[in-house]
């Protein structure tokens, strides 16, 4: 699918400033209240390690992960996010790139790959992968969450108080897709996104080398229920599965 790298780039030239609105320096209530906190526990200490945050966008994570101890790369292929990325922290190294490539980086530099809410909106999974796996130190790990694929928000209807959620597809589930979805949050404009079955993202992690070693269905755990702001918070966060993080190992040589 990678004839359409270019127009997801230019997608996200456009939507950069409003991204930034959405995922301010803290992150949305999803990353907040229900994936942030199993991204934090696969990634664990991340004190004087480097890590490439691939598909970095305005980089909230990176500013986060540089505040911990890490030595940050920061990458993204669109140049308006980085413009933000950089405006908003001129210590961390953020470079344009495309994450299906990373020419960048050298092989074997990188302790942890983390990618965030990224290989849904790359067009070539395969290739993003690999060179994931290219760019990691024997021994390192990938930490990625991705909106989950069996429950696209797209096509999720629901009212706010009610726990029941209908999703209604358009096309077969085992098809691969590119999809335009509404605005939504901040935005104006629609969404590029690629859709691919969830055992495609498997394939593709062992097919590079991967050993999968966790997974997750991130959601609001009970402690941290009181973070909810309303009751559409609350519910959505104790019943919708928004994503899917996994944890990925570069096996010793
Ligand atoms: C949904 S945003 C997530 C941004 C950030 N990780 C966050 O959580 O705020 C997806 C980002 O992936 C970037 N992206 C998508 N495909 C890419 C590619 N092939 N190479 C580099 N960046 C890419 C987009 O430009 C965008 O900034």
């Amino acid at each position: 699918m990678d004839q359409y790298s270019d127009e997801t780039r230019l997608l996200w030239n456009r939507v950069a400033d409003d991204w930034d609105r959405q995922v301010g320096d803290d992150g949305d209530s999803n990353r907040i209240l229900n994936s942030d906190p199993v991204l934090w526990q696969f990634v664990g200490d991340v004190a004087g390690i480097t890590i490439l945050d691939a598909g970095c966008g305005t980089g909230y994570l990176s500013r986060k992960l540089h505040d911990r101890g890490a030595h940050v790369l920061g990458i993204d292929f669109s140049e308006e996010m980085i413009r933000i990325a950089r405006s908003k922290a001129a210590h961390i190294d953020f470079r344009i790139d495309s994450i299906s490539e990373l020419h960048t980086v050298t092989d074997g530099s990188i302790d942890i790959v983390i990618s965030n809410y990224v290989l849904m909106d790359t067009p070539d999974l395969t290739e993003t992968v690999q060179a994931f796996f290219r760019v990691l130190k024997p021994g390192g790990y990938g930490v990625v969450v991705f909106s989950h694929p069996c429950f696209p928000q797209e096509y999720a209807t629901g009212t706010d108080s009610d726990v029941a959620v209908t999703y209604q597809w358009n096309f077969p589930y085992f098809q691969q897709q590119k999809c335009v979805g509404p605005p939504w949050g901040h935005f104006t404009s629609e969404f590029i996104w690629f859709h691919r079955p969830l055992s495609d993202y498997w394939k593709a992690f062992r097919k590079s080398g991967f050993e999968v070693v966790d997974f997750e269905e991130p959601r609001l755990s009970e402690e941290r229920y009181h973070l909810a702001k309303n009751e559409r918070q609350l519910n959505n966060g104790k019943n919708r599965p928004y994503s899917v993080a996994f944890k990925l190992k570069k096996r010793e040589q």
